[in-house]
């Protein structure tokens, strides 16, 4: 038995009123997360038996979002977020049928592509619970989509001053408590935030790279152009794979590397 059985249980025989969101019961849709013991979890996946016998268990509404009534909240302002985000760009003189690019660089990728918009890592994230910073920074799940989208192989757009100014990157200071709740258990922090933290810092605090770009136009030493443009140098096919014998997404930052 689920913490969200208990829900149906109380709505059957004591509050039919009782406001729940769910629909898939199967930890899929993201839908019934709340906050259980103070801890935002999926009421779905949450087992009765984890706690003790005759323990109280409080469930509440995630506080990072308005109150609609009980347990529902407004989580409308996540899909604001999401449209502010550029979509993904891929070459444009490359046929689709004629993208290529590398499992393991798609592997990499795949992980953020798990999430299931529950919403969990925005509730315990203490930049948007506190209500006062929301509207400067986008939040654990939105950095996870930029990266998925950033760290995609063919990807040609740039969201890295998205990311530095209206995205408000610097203000995680990576306490990896989004990663704990996270019931996809993508580790949004060491695979996503830090890895987009280092891409900005490269591109807008790094001096010799500063240095570089100035003198040769180039976005660092034999990388992109600084203009997120792909490099002229034809270091980069133009069907969007990699230089031959090199992953495409070599000397692009991995988890704990570095790029600009
Ligand atoms: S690691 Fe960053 S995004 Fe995650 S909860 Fe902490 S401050 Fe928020
Ligand atoms: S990253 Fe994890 S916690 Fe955040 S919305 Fe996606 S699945 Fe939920
Ligand atoms: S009801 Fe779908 S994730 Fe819980």
């Amino acid at each position: 038995m689920v913490i969200l059985d208990a829900l149906h249980w109380i709505q059957a025989n004591v509050a039919p009123d009782l406001a729940v969101r769910w629909n898939c019961k199967a930890a899929r849709c993201g839908s019934c997360s709340a906050e259980v013991n103070g801890r935002p979890s999926l009421t779905c996946k949450t087992r009765l038996s984890d706690f003790e016998p005759g323990e109280t268990i409080t469930v509440e509404p995630m506080r990072a979002f308005p109150l609609i009534r009980d347990l529902v909240t407004d989580v409308s302002w996540n899909y604001e977020v999401n449209r502010r985000i550029a979509p993904f760009q891929p070459p444009e003189d490359v046929p689709q049928e004629e993208w290529r690019w590398q499992q393991r660089d798609i592997e990499r990728v795949q992980e953020f592509r798990k999430c299931i918009e529950c919403f969990l890592c925005q509730d315990v994230c203490h930049v948007l619970r506190n209500h006062t910073t929301e509207n400067e920074f986008i939040g654990p799940r939105f950095l996870v989509r930029v990266a998925g989208l950033e760290m995609h192989p063919i990807d040609e757009a740039d969201r890295l001053e998205f990311l530095k100014d209206d995205g408000g990157v610097g203000y995680c200071n990576i306490t990896k408590c989004c990663t704990e709740v996270c019931p996809e258990h993508i580790k949004i922090t060491d695979n996503a935030i830090i890895p987009l933290k280092e891409r900005v810092a490269d591109r807008y605090y790094d001096p010799i790279q500063m240095v570089w770009r100035k003198v040769t136009g180039r976005g660092r030493p034999g990388g992109a152009p600084a203009d997120g443009s792909r490099p002229a140098d034809g270091s980069r096919p133009a069907d969007g794979s990699p230089p031959a014998g090199q992953s495409s997404t070599e000397g692009r930052a991995g988890p704990t590397g570095s790029s600009g």
